[in-house]
């Protein structure tokens, strides 16, 4: 726990509570409310938790106003361009970049977990060949917990450690799977010989009538998208991910869940809308009425992939995608791509408008995304699932640093309550 030299003195009636102030590292104090209830008899109230602290963690820093990402210390900008994802993932998970030794084992390692059990195939023929693929990944992965019996206890260091590295390793092939059912094609194995980036869309685009090869290009966009998702401080699906498992679930169970939380729109379904919005919009004349209707209060349309709670300047993670969308499509030799156009005919003048410029609205990680997910070959369906993908080191990490925090406990928020207080039952004929 961090240093706490100061207090916070707060006078409720006659009541006077002393309230311990927390300083980070970097970002802004903390208050530690934790006594507030049992000394000052109150709560405190923050829907969507705006501004509370639900833990502390050494693996992600945001700082929203500079626009900075850094992952235990290393920025995002140097990360994406000078890493790759799995020495990403032994980052997070470790806290410092591996030796030459220490990476070539943790690919190894994660590269023998790649397959899934030969029986877990059948689940996809239950599905519907039009389930979207993130319904089918929260049935899969959750369903892991009746497989892997080996590695459900989260009290045994090695079973979570073994955990972990099954989740990172089987995410890509249970989406290419996904994928490969939704097409009605073959599943394609996993192959050691590729990296983990090259492996995934190897098994998403491969098919056994014909020698399928990597585009090393794409291999390295690919990568580069995972890195940019791999984490992000305590966002909605990771949250909720902490809240799983602090009641114990198995780590399965846990991701799981934030499979389901992340697939919303307003979260990693937003890479999937807004493709779609920037599709319907189309020709970019009509930028301007889309721009009325996300400012329009009566109107439940907003800008997909735009705004965010924690940065009030640009994502740094968009900055990078951007690029990227430009270098892929170049290398890929689409000359004029009207989507990643409008996209950027739309942030133009979204940044040029009042209405975004006063709330301090950017693009988000979002969306630039789904223009390079497109061009690769992928079906809008498959945006929030790569997401996932990427994701999945970042939930592990947090979840292996709140297993491992002594403070750790069942999150249980309480409430502001609006309802009827004690009455008597009314028998039906007295009502
Ligand atoms: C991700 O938390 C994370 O870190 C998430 C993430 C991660 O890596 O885990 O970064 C990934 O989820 C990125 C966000 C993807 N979602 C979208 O792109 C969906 C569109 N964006 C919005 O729904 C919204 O910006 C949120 C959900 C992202 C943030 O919502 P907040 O912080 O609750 O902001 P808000 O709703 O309080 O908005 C503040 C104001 C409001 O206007 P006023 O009431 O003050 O007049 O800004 C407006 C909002 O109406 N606003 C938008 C807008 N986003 C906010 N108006 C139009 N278009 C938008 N996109």
């Amino acid at each position: 726990m961090a240093d706490s030299t100061k207090s916070a003195t707060l006078s409720i009636g006659d009541k006077t509570v002393e309230l311990p102030i927390h300083h980070p590292t970097a970002g802004p104090d903390v208050l530690d409310i934790r006594k507030l209830y049992s000394q000052a008899g109150v709560f405190t109230y923050d829907p969507g938790y705006t501004s509370t602290a639900s833990c502390d963690s050494t693996i992600t820093f945001i700082d929203g106003d500079k626009g900075e990402l850094l992952h235990r210390g290393y920025p995002i900008d140097q990360l994406a361009s000078k890493s790759h994802y799995l020495e990403v993932c032994y980052l997070l998970l470790y806290g410092e970049l591996p030796k030459a030794g220490e990476l070539e084992e943790f690919e190894n390692t994660i590269t023998r977990h790649t397959m899934i059990h030969e029986q877990m195939h059948n689940f996809f023929r239950g599905y519907r060949r039009d389930a979207h693929p993130m319904a089918v990944m929260v049935g899969t992965v959750g369903a892991m917990a009746a497989f892997y019996h080996d590695s459900t206890d989260i009290s045994d260091p090695h079973q979570r450690e073994i955990a972990s590295h099954r989740l990172i390793a089987k995410m890509p092939t249970i989406a290419a799977m996904a994928y490969k059912y939704s097409v009605g094609q073959p599943f394609v194995y996993p192959r050691n010989d590729l990296s983990y980036a090259a492996n995934f869309l190897h098994m998403c685009f491969a098919v056994p009538a014909e020698e399928y090869v990597v585009n090393p290009i794409l291999a390295r966009a690919m990568d580069r998208i995972f890195t940019l998702h791999a984490d992000h401080e305590q966002n909605a699906s990771t949250s909720t991910v902490r809240l799983a498992s602090s009641s114990g679930a198995n780590p399965f169970a846990c991701i799981a869940a934030g499979i389901a939380c992340l697939w919303g729109p307003a979260h990693g379904g937003a890479n999937q809308a807004c493709l779609e919005m920037l599709k319907e919009i189309g020709d970019p004349e009509r930028i301007p009425e889309f721009l009325a209707r996300a400012k329009d209060k009566n109107d439940p349309f907003r800008l997909m992939g735009f705004g965010h709670r924690v940065y009030k300047n640009f994502d740094p993670r968009a900055k990078v995608m951007k690029q990227s969308a430009d270098e892929v499509l170049d290398l890929l030799g689409v000359e004029d791509n009207p989507v990643l156009a409008t996209a950027k005919e739309l942030e133009k003048q979204a940044l040029a408008d009042d209405y975004f410029v006063e709330r301090k609205l950017f693009p988000n990680v979002d969306f630039y995304s789904g223009v390079i997910l497109e061009a690769m070959g992928f079906p809008l369906s498959m945006f929030t699932p790569i997401f996932a993908v990427g994701r999945t080191v970042g939930w592990v990490s947090q979840w292996k640093e709140m297993l491992n925090d002594p403070q750790n406990k069942i999150g249980r928020p309480r409430q502001l309550y609006l309802g009827e207080t004690a009455r008597d039952y009314v028998d039906i004929e007295n009502r």
